[in-house]
């Protein structure tokens, strides 16, 4: 299982990696989202609604990051494009879609493409200066493992701050594992 690093050509310090022990058939997927955050808006993370927020995303849909990141993730697991292509920002037949149904969907795209798949694990980060997310911990791992009807302690959630950066954005990374 080991990758093994070899120097190429001695005396370059360039390293050639070998993938000796990795399964071919294991994927990594890799997805980002971010929205404005705007006032009389739902916040909605992981398909929890965060209590108290007094701004939410600016979005078609219901602007959950996580999911959407996740979405990305997933479809890029098996380079088969992204949620843009499933479901066109400016078309209204999609307006306002649920996140869930987004990840529902793609969940089906992906089975269609690779019937075996199972995930792995999850690993996501959200950034949000205010409110804190941590409380919601537990809640929004809990429903992305019921979403995506994984065992429990597949997911792993953690929040930053931009420290100010970008105090009216949300934004999550969301990386998968992904075997088959
Ligand atoms: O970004 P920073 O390192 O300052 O975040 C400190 C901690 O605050 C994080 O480890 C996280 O647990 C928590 N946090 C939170 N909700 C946020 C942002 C950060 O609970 N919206
Ligand atoms: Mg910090």
């Amino acid at each position: 299982m080991a990758a093994v690093v070899k120097r190429a050509r001695p005396g370059t310090g360039a390293h050639r990696l070998i993938t000796s022990g990795m399964p071919p058939d294991y994927r990594v997927g890799h997805g980002l989202d971010a929205h404005r955050l705007v006032p009389g808006r739902p916040l909605f993370i992981g398909g929890v609604k965060v209590p108290d927020s007094p701004r939410g995303a600016d979005a078609h849909s219901d602007g959950d990051v996580l999911l959407h990141a996740l979405s990305d993730a997933l479809l890029s697991c098996f380079a088969l494009g992204d949620i843009g292509v499933l479901f066109p920002p400016n078309d209204p037949a999609f307006a306002g879609l649920a996140s869930r149904e987004i990840l529902a969907a793609v969940l089906e795209r992906v089975r269609q493409a690779a019937p075996e798949a199972e995930v792995i694990n999850v690993a996501a980060v959200v950034t949000l200066d205010a409110p804190k997310l941590g409380p919601l911990r537990e809640r929004v791992a809990s429903t992305v493992v019921e979403l995506l009807g994984v065992p429990a302690a597949t997911v792993g959630v953690t929040f930053k701050t931009s420290e100010g950066l970008a105090p009216d954005h949300v934004q999550a990374s969301v990386a998968v594992l992904v075997r088959g």
